[in-house]
């Protein structure tokens, strides 16, 4: 027999959904993860109808916290305002609000950077860290989460700074390495862009670069020419998942 779940997290990607009970003492996966790929144009009522799928799927009881990793900056009570990679029918909606009442269970919604930014902070690459941590994670878009003597300033959209006239992302994100077919040498030029621009304004004690090219840093890390120490995360593609099941357990512990 297995034991009861903890917490789950959910992490909404452009290309996937993907779920798995987490281990909060661990902060690991309790049992392998399941993947759903988005359905195309993945507004409010496809996606909660794959978070349900996915939560049924693990027979997930009512009252286990539930965390999901949402890719736009999203504040309990209030509309969404913007959304750059899922579809636009997200924007006017307050997500949590939408996500609890359609999938029927209560369920916790933050940023997906943030969540990977909780996740480093308390299991991984920036546990422990004084100072100011900034964490990026290079996917689909660049996610940023700023955490400072362990305490995480949510919702910074940092991966949209203007960089060399550019929203950022556009220029220096995963994607936009495959889609230009970027050598890592010409990638990690434009990333030295970008981390340069984030000292200058932020001055940082250390970065924390997640999302799955993280699991390459060798390849890039080389060609990033700043100031500041930069690591690879250390839960990789697994930090949006914990986080969010971290950060629903704690929310439904406040109460
Ligand atoms: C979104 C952020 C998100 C990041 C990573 C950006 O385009 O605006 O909210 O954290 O992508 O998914």
């Amino acid at each position: 027999m297995t034991s009861p779940i903890q917490a789950f997290g959910i992490d909404i990607g452009g290309s996937g959904i993907k779920g798995a009970p987490v281990d909060l003492e661990k902060g690991e996966f309790a049992q392998k993860r399941l993947r759903i790929p988005t359905p195309e144009n993945a507004g409010p009522d496809e996606v909660a109808f794959t978070v349900k799928q996915i939560l049924d799927e693990y027979e997930v009881e009512d009252g286990t916290p539930v965390g999901v990793a949402f890719p736009a900056p999203v504040k309990p009570g209030r509309k969404l305002s913007f959304m750059a990679n899922l579809a636009q029918s997200w924007v006017g909606t307050d997500v949590e609000a939408a996500l609890s009442e359609k999938t029927g269970r209560r369920v916790h919604v933050i940023n997906d950077a943030d969540a990977a930014g909780l996740a480093e902070a308390k299991y991984g690459a920036a546990k422990n860290c004084d100072g100011l941590v900034f964490v990026t994670t290079l996917g689909t878009g660049i996610g940023t989460a700023i955490i400072m003597n362990g305490v995480l300033v949510p919702n910074t959209e940092l991966g949209h700074l203007i960089v060399k006239g550019k929203d950022a992302e556009t220029l220096a994100s995963e994607a936009a390495r495959s889609r230009e077919d970027l050598s890592w040498k010409k990638w990690g030029k434009r990333l030295t862009a970008y981390y340069q621009t984030v000292e200058h304004y932020f001055s940082p004690d250390l970065f924390v670069v997640g999302g799955g090219v993280s699991k390459k840093s060798e390849k890039f890390f080389p060609y990033i020419d700043i100031q500041t120490e930069i690591v690879p995360a250390d839960l990789l593609n697994t930090a949006g998942i914990v986080g969010a099941a971290y950060f629903a357990a704690e929310k439904q512990s406040a109460k």
